[in-house]
Formats: structure tokens, C-alpha cells, sequence
């Protein structure tokens, strides 16, 4: 029997644990032809999620559209993509032939349609000195146009979208608002995973003020996993025990995939110690065996943090983010002044080692700070 757990990889149907009433919400927003603004902190499940509504609506036949905007190292290159990926879905190419060449006169890219494969490929220009500006708009509106006089719906993903602002800043922000909001048989999802960044967009200020629903992805209940793990494990006959299971959240500090992560490695080593009965000391074994496969990379990161960065860290790793700017423990770590701890915090989050979540700081990699604990004590 293979290993069930997964991470790192888009999870699918059969491996999709709970979810139903976001999935239920997505699935209708997108129908709508809502835009909806997906956020989270990194590896809560958002591009599961909506690899998994795309599929439900594509077999209701809407046409479903997915890119990551974070693949693409030019705008020309996210524009080209995006322009293909939509005809493909809207095709067969007799439907999409006279857009093609209208779209192709003012913009006059390079279009091959594939008899045998049905397959159509878009490129807008070779030369490193084309500016892809003028033509955006016209390549963002190519939904709303293929789909008004069709009898289909589309449904489109851009993952990784904060990343948008790489290509152009704040321009092409607005034009693909200016686009969308137009679209009204297009539903879109832009999922993001650094929620501030998101929550920038979608500020007073930003360009995608109101226009539409945000969804903050959650973490998945512990009920929940509990059940899905307790299942997989069950199926090999094998049992897990409620301290070690509790372990295992707490290891993971709920985030999907460490939850997937650690349990993957329990497996394994259930497996190969051929243990039936799995214990809390069986889970901290694993985990203690990920942190040390893992303090090369963390000793690296550790050097290169200032003196106070890595005070605040040990804080935050040793008492939890409850007390982190009280008096006592300031004095404890030496953290200096609550504004300086702050500022820790905040140059930690644009490093990508912490994120917030209701409000608090964490540990965007739960193991992190089982090492940093080690080291101190
Ligand atoms: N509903 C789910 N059921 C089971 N496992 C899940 C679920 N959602 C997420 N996971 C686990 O978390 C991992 C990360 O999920 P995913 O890539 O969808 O997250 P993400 O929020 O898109 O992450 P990133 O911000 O890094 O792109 C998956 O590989 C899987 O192990
Ligand atoms: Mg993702």
C-alpha cells in the first residue's frame, strides 16, 4: 500500500479532507461569475481548494482556466499564456478562429492552431524590448468577449496573484480590474498567499476595492484530520493513540500540509519498524528526525538573521505568542522596547519565516522553532 499522505502536491478528491462548506461557497461564487480574493498564509490548501472547485465546475461544463502568475518571469510571457489558455478552454478552434484574427490584427501575435492535437499556441513577440502594455487590456478582455454571444460560462484562476505587482507594478492592477468587473459570465478566484499583500490590493487605496467577496482560508479542524488519519492508518491495521495524535497537531501546528508532512513520515517509519500500535513517543521520534534532517538548512537561516531578529524568534519559540510584547519577557529575552520587537516582527514576516494568522505572529514552518527551542535549552 502506497504512503496516503501527501503534501507539497495540489491533494485530490479522494485525499481532500473537509472543506465542503468553502468548496460549496467557491463553487457557486465562481458559477456566479463573482471575483473572489482567496487568502491565506502559505500551505494552507489554497490551491487544493481551488483545484478542486475548478474541477466541479468543469463538470458542469463551465470552461475552467488555471495559471500561476508566479511561473512566468516576464509580463509578455503571463500575457501570452493567459490569452492561450483561454482560447484552449473556449475552443474547439471553428469557435475561436474569428477572435483570433480580429484580436490578431491589432495585436498581431504569432498563432498556430495544431490540426491533430486541436491544441492552439499564442506568442506575442520575441524581441526583450517589447513593452506588452497597450496590448493587456485587450488580452485581459478576450474572456468577457469569447464568452457573450457563447453558451458556456468560464471560470478562471490566478494563483500566486500577489505576485502580479512584479509585472508592470500598479498598472496592470487596474487593468485587469478594469477588465473583469465587465465580465459578468466570468467567474474569477485570485488567491494569494501573503495575505498582507493581498490585503493591500483590496484596501481603500488599492485597485481591487470591492470587487467581490475575500475568503480567508482557515486551518483544517483537528476533528477532521483526526478522522482522515486515523482512516488511513486503520486501513493498514495499524492504530494511533489520542496523545499521539494531539502531538502530531501540535508538531504541525495545524498548518495542512506539516499535518500531511509529519504523518507521511509516521507511516514510513510505522512501516519499517512494522509497529501496530503508533504512541506519542513514536511521533516525537519523527519529529525530532525531520528537525535534524532539516538543521543544516535551519542553521543557514539562522546566520543570517540580526542579533534581535533571532531574540524575538527564540521568544516566540520558547513562550508562544500570547505574552510576546509583555514587560517580563521582554526583560527575559532581551528584546529591547515593544516598537523594537515590533519591527523584528514585521522584517521576519517579509522574510517569509513568520505570518500572521488571526492576528498573531507563528511560525510559517512549525519545525523551525522545535529547533531553535533546542538549541536554547
Ligand atoms: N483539504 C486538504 N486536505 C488534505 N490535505 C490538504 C488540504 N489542503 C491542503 N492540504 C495539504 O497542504 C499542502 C499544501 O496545499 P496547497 O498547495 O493547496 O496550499 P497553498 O495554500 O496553495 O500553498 P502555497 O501558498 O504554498 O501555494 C498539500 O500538499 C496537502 O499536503
Ligand atoms: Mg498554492
Amino acid at each position: 500500500m502506497n504512503n496516503p499522505f501527501v503534501f507539497g502536491e495540489i491533494v485530490d478528491d479522494e485525499n481532500f479532507v473537509n472543506r465542503t462548506t468553502e468548496l460549496r461557497q467557491l463553487v457557486r461564487d465562481l458559477a456566479d461569475g463573482q471575483k473572489v480574493f482567496l487568502l491565506s498564509p502559505r500551505r494552507f490548501g489554497k490551491s487544493s481548494l481551488v483545484s478542486m472547485a475548478l474541477l466541479k465546475l468543469k463538470k458542469r461544463h463551465l470552461r475552467t482556466v488555471s495559471l500561476t502568475v508566479s511561473s512566468y518571469s516576464s509580463y509578455a510571457q503571463f500575457l501570452e499564456k493567459f490569452a492561450e489558455k483561454v482560447l484552449r478552454a473556449a475552443g474547439p478552434w471553428e469557435r475561436v478562429k474569428d477572435w483570433v484574427t480580429r484580436f490578431g490584427r491589432q495585436v498581431k501575435p504569432d498563432i498556430n492552431y495544431n490540426m491533430t492535437s486541436g491544441e492552439v499556441t499564442l506568442s506575442l513577440s520575441k524581441g526583450a524590448s517589447f513593452d506588452p502594455e497597450p496590448i493587456a487590456p485587450e488580452v485581459f478582455a478576450l474572456p468577457g468577449e469569447l464568452t457573450r454571444n457563447a453558451e458556456f460560462r468560464m471560470a478562471i484562476c490566478l494563483d500566486e496573484f500577489q505576485q502580479i505587482s512584479q509585472f508592470n507594478g500598479r498598472s496592470v492592477e487596474n487593468v485587469i480590474r478594469n477588465q473583469v468587473q465587465q465580465q459578468r459570465q466570468v467567474g474569477y478566484v485570485f488567491a494569494g498567499s501573503q495575505p498582507s499583500l493581498m490585503q493591500e490590493m483590496l484596501s481603500a487605496a488599492g485597485p481591487f476595492h470591492k470587487a467581490g467577496p475575500q475568503v480567508f482560508l482557515d486551518k483544517i479542524d483537528a476533528a477532521d484530520w483526526e478522522e482522515f488519519i486515523t482512516a488511513q492508518f486503520r486501513k493498514r491495521g495499524r492504530t494511533i493513540a489520542q496523545p499521539a495524535l494531539e502531538r502530531l497537531f501540535k508538531g504541525a501546528d495545524l498548518i495542512p500540509y506539516d499535518v500531511q508532512r509529519i504523518a507521511h513520515e509516521l507511516w514510513d517509519y510505522a512501516e519499517l519498524q512494522d509497529k501496530q500500535k503508533l504512541d506519542i513517543s513514536d511521533v516525537e521520534a519523527v519529529i525530532n528526525a525531520l528537525v535534524s534532517g532539516q538543521s543544516t538548512y535551519y542553521e543557514l537561516l539562522w546566520e543570517q538573521l540580526a542579533p534581535r531578529q533571532r531574540a524575538a524568534l527564540q521568544a516566540l519559540a520558547v513562550r508562544g505568542s500570547g505574552e510576546i510584547y509583555s514587560q517580563a519577557l521582554r526583560e527575559e529575552f532581551r528584546l529591547g522596547p515593544a516598537s523594537t520587537v515590533q519591527k523584528a516582527f514585521q522584517s521576519l514576516d517579509a522574510k517569509d519565516i513568520l505570518d500572521r494568522y488571526r492576528g498573531d505572529y507563528f511560525f510559517l514552518d512549525p519545525l523551525f522553532p522545535v529547533w531553535i527551542q533546542r538549541r536554547v535549552s
